[in-house]
């Protein structure tokens, strides 16, 4: 899986992203190692950063969708924790830490209001989108420090995908979205040092020619990016990842998302993709 070429021509498909504006964003408690309370945070520039994220997006082709904020959840932003949604249906997250739990509720209800999507909510720890990335027919699932491995056969069956678990060592990357990105519907890139050693040895062996990234890019939040098989959003101090997407035929768009990394998030961070259905085969 995952063979780029230099002259390969990327195509884009437009998809349809459910967002949450950061009107409440702060960074008021610690639950990974880039939130630090005590350094201030721009309230009227992260939703500048955020209103040119959804723009780009809309620019693209893209549909972008809006659940309403909620007081008192700051992190509600990162609309990519909600769920998964995967073919009409939508597992609700379950968070881990007790400061993000009603965030569940506020999703579960989106979703539900929106009627054609099939419901459900995570019986095990499962930050959605965060440590679930679809590619290549499959689900690939992080754990470690959030979604617990234990939710992986929930989600397999829920979804009707084959899942397969990463273990996540380091805490830095503490979300399978902060050190693996799908570009299209066969290539990854990643930056192995965030894996244990019998999950590099799986990556490998599924994606030989997937795009290793430095973990000088990965630390920028290089690898939160949002593709469409074509453009690649990511966050502008991964210059020198940008430059190799460039090379390898994407077209890279890089973003100040310099408020949002505060809470350790990125432009991938803030978008739940809605995947619909697949329409009926043809017989
Ligand atoms: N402060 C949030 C947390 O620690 C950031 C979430 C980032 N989301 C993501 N999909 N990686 O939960």
């Amino acid at each position: 899986m995952g063979r780029t070429t230099i002259s390969a021509v990327r195509t884009a498909s437009s998809r349809r992203f459910l967002m949450c504006r950061p009107t409440y964003f702060a960074v008021e408690y610690a639950i990974n190692p880039w939130m630090d309370p005590s350094r201030p945070v721009d309230p009227l520039l992260v939703v500048e950063q955020w209103e040119a994220l959804r723009g780009a997006l809309l620019e693209l082709g893209h549909a972008v969708d809006l659940i309403d904020p909620v007081p008192g959840l700051p992190d509600m932003v990162f609309a990519a924790n909600g769920a998964t949604v995967l073919d009409g249906r939508a597992l609700v997250a379950t968070f881990r830490h007790p400061q993000r739990a009603p965030e569940s509720g506020a999703y579960e209800k989106w979703l539900r209001d929106r009627g054609h999507v099939e419901v459900r909510c995570a019986e095990h720890p499962n930050e959605g989108e965060g440590d679930h990335l679809v590619v290549a027919g499959v689900v690939l699932a992080g754990h470690g420090f959030r979604t617990a491995a234990a939710s992986h056969a929930e989600t397999a069956d829920y979804l009707g995908r084959p899942v397969i678990g990463l273990t996540l060592v380091d805490p830095r990357f503490y979300h399978l979205d902060t050190a693996l990105a799908v570009l299209d519907e066969e290539q990854i890139m990643y930056w192995p040092g965030a894996f244990s050693p019998a999950s590099r040895r799986r990556l490998h062996s599924l994606f030989p020619h997937a795009l290793r990234v430095e973990e000088q890019d990965a630390v920028h939040f290089g690898l939160n990016a949002i593709s469409d098989g074509r453009h690649v959003l990511l966050p502008t101090p991964a210059c020198s990842l940008a430059g190799r997407l460039a090379s390898e035929g994407y077209e890279p768009i890089a973003l100040d998302v310099s408020e949002l990394a505060k809470a350790g998030g990125g432009p991938k961070c803030c978008v739940l993709q809605l995947r619909q259905p697949e329409p009926p085969a043809r017989p």
